[in-house]
């Protein structure tokens, strides 16, 4: 049972005559931020009284004696301007955490109207530098298919690849003019790469020397500027607010042209670089012009690009593979070419796509820049294959929700492309963008991994299981018997795959734990420390479960059926605690935020921790009290697990 939710329906009914919209202030019930309050408060009777216009007081009063609340809690108790506190009864608690233990959900109800959803993460752009903010697309959007999926709705993960992009026009010309044989043979993905950063360099080059004129000349027109704004400012506030734009715009102008100088002087600065840049002038022309072959059905491009492809593929699933990701679909947008023509066709005969300057674009209200279906070159657009897809997955997959896991910088993009979906038929269909915040390192910079692409962001897994080795090493060298002397628990093969373990969860952790749309700073010592808000600590914590019921059971004594008692406070916050594993599941399902669950696990361990420093277990003399914590210590391990297993993270029965 979801007794936050049970609360919250019992206030609605409450409610019904009282205010306007009782759901609204029944979701004011939450749980309290201080135990001595209760265990939870409602809100609701300030906001009301302005409306109803008496004491938030009686308000309150009022609710409470309206409220069915008898079964679920102690005579409910207004505090300070009309704060009612709830405090669930005993019996109904116990009652509660024995149908938990007794349940392999643990109490999380199944959703009531299961939906369709389909989960479009990860969707890297193939043969290109991958970005850390893959990774955490990939994370993010596998924890919201598992939990999703656990909540009861019906599921389906796609991998939407680039594999159709410009990218491919660059691939293919560095093929054809820079192939290093040889390196090919031994790594296709690595030299498919290396092509990729080279011509792109080289298309860089040439497109910022051609705007250098021009952006010297603005810059120097909006400093000329300047000084009649200066003067003109004084005392006048709009001219202020003139000369503060004009100084901020002028600021972006030369941020430009540093970026345009940077691109030039990187390949002037290496004679190989300068030299190739000067044997291949129309270098940007030429790989467009592969990408527009390649799309227009060419043959040998055709057949290039069906040799990279399960090349580039299969490094991805090596990838995924490692961190335990699987996909029910891998729809790229090469999938979707045959169906562009059609949709664009349809937006046309809707008169939603309109003729302009050779394009065929999209207008929508509010909006500066048109959605672009169509180039005037004929080329369709990433919109509309984000069309098609939408379609397909309608018609296909029968999806009533889509969830987009991509960074906040394409945000754009989505409000546009939904905006058109829904006037183009598809309004029934629920799509969000699950926006996300950048991963930033120490120095406050978009985190890059060394290499920058698929094999950086292996060798980041790496690293991050080598650190995870040391720390592992250090604690079990540590461990003691009771004649303190080392007594370390794990061979090799155990402390390699409880390494494995901390460092992968350490960094999907690190992505989750986050309030997705901020940015974090990616840091090695803070994602893998053994306290704090780490996957380490909650893996720590749940083999701490297991190591005493390994006792336990040596001993002789096991949890078994026994009742369990809440005889003291800290038993009863844990066991409290344990029973509100539901509302966090569905909190996450309600808002598609993974860290509700990481902020429910964190509080577990923390409330188990409480509970083992206050109540002995083992060293407990009567045999009923210490076969009910053995019950606790035994479910709040499957809880730890069951949740960490949600987010996509390995526990350990011994670390
Ligand atoms: N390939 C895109 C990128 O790397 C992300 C695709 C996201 N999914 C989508 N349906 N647009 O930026």
């Amino acid at each position: 049972m979801n007794i936050l939710a049970e609360l919250q329906s019992r206030f609605a009914a409450a409610l019904t005559d009282l205010a306007p919209d009782p759901q609204a202030y029944a979701a004011m019930v939450r749980p309290a931020q201080d135990a001595r309050n209760g265990d939870y408060q409602a809100n609701c009777a300030m906001p009301l009284a302005r409306i109803v216009g008496a004491k938030p007081h009686d308000v309150a009063k009022t609710i409470i004696d309206r409220a069915r609340l008898d079964d679920l809690c102690e005579p409910p108790t207004v505090a300070g301007p009309g704060f009612i506190n709830l405090t669930l009864r005993r019996e109904f608690l116990e009652h509660t955490l024995a149908a938990v233990a007794a349940d392999r959900r643990f109490g999380a109800p199944a959703a009531e109207s299961p939906k369709s959803i389909v989960v479009d993460f990860s969707s890297p752009n193939v043969a290109k530098p991958m970005h850390v903010g893959h990774l955490r697309s990939t994370v993010i959007g596998d924890a919201l298919h598992r939990i999703l999926e656990f909540a009861g709705h019906q599921v389906l993960s796609d991998n939407h690849v680039g594999d159709w992009g410009t990218q491919f026009g660059m691939i293919l010309y560095g093929y054809k003019h820079f192939l290093d044989a040889e390196a090919y043979v031994a790594d296709k993905v690595g030299e498919l790469a290396r092509l990729y950063r080279l011509v792109n360099q080289l298309c860089d080059c040439h497109d910022a020397r051609e705007s250098l004129p021009r952006l010297r000349a603005e810059l120097e027109a909006a400093t000329a500027k300047l000084p009649a704004l200066e003067a003109a400012a004084g005392q006048d506030k709009a001219a202020q607010a003139a000369l503060k734009k004009a100084r901020a715009e002028l600021d972006k102008q030369r941020e430009e042209l540093k970026t345009a100088e940077r691109k030039v002087a990187a390949v002037e600065q290496d004679p190989a670089m300068r030299e190739l840049a000067d044997a291949h002038p129309g270098i940007a022309r030429a790989a467009r012009d592969e990408t527009a072959k390649l799309h227009a059905g060419d043959p040998e491009n055709r057949a290039l690009w069906d040799e990279f492809l399960p090349a580039c593929l299969g490094a991805l699933q090596r990838l995924y593979d490692r961190l335990g990701i699987q996909f029910d679909h891998t729809l790229g947008e090469s999938f979707y070419d045959p169906y562009l023509p059609e949709v664009v066709r349809q937006l046309a005969s809707r008169g939603l796509a309109v003729e302009s300057d050779g394009a065929r674009c999209v207008f929508l209200e509010g909006r500066n820049a048109p959605f672009i279906v169509q180039k005037g070159d004929g080329a369709y657009t990433y919109a509309t294959t984000d069309l098609a897809t939408i379609e397909y997955r309608v018609k296909e997959f029968g999806a009533q929700i889509i969830l987009y896991v991509v960074d906040a910088r394409q945000s754009d993009h989505f409000e546009m492309l939904f905006e058109t979906a829904r006037r183009w038929g598809f309004a029934d269909v629920e799509c969000r963008h699950i926006s996300f915040g950048m991963v930033l390192g120490e120095d406050g910079r978009p985190f890059k991994t060394r290499a920058g692409d698929t094999v950086g962001l292996e060798s980041l897994l790496d690293e991050a299981i080598r650190e995870a080795r040391r720390i592992v090493d250090e604690n079990d060298d540590s461990k003691r018997n009771e004649h303190d002397q080392p007594a370390p628990e794990l061979d090799d093969a155990e402390r390699a795959a409880v390494a494995e373990a901390v460092g992968l969860g350490g960094i999907k952790y690190a992505d989750l734990r986050h309030n997705r749309e901020s940015d974090y700073v990616f840091s090695w010592s803070k994602m893998l420390a053994k306290t704090g808000d780490t996957a380490t600590y909650l893996q720590y914590a749940y083999a701490r479960t297991r190591g005493i019921l390994r006792k336990a059971e040596a001993a002789g004594a096991a949890a078994g059926t026994a009742p369990i008692a809440m005889a003291q406070p800290a038993e009863r916050a844990l066991a409290l605690h344990i029973c509100r594993f539901p509302e966090a599941v569905s909190a996450v399902a309600q808002e598609y935020r993974p860290n509700f669950l990481t902020q429910y696990l964190f509080e577990l361990a923390n409330s188990f921790s409480s509970f083992y420093d206050a109540c002995p277990v083992m060293k407990e003399p009567d045999p009923a009290v210490r076969a009910s914590r053995l019950r606790l210590v035994d479910l709040t391990g499957a809880v730890l697990k069951k949740g960490l297993s949600l987010l996509g993270i390995q526990a350990c029965e011994r670390m």
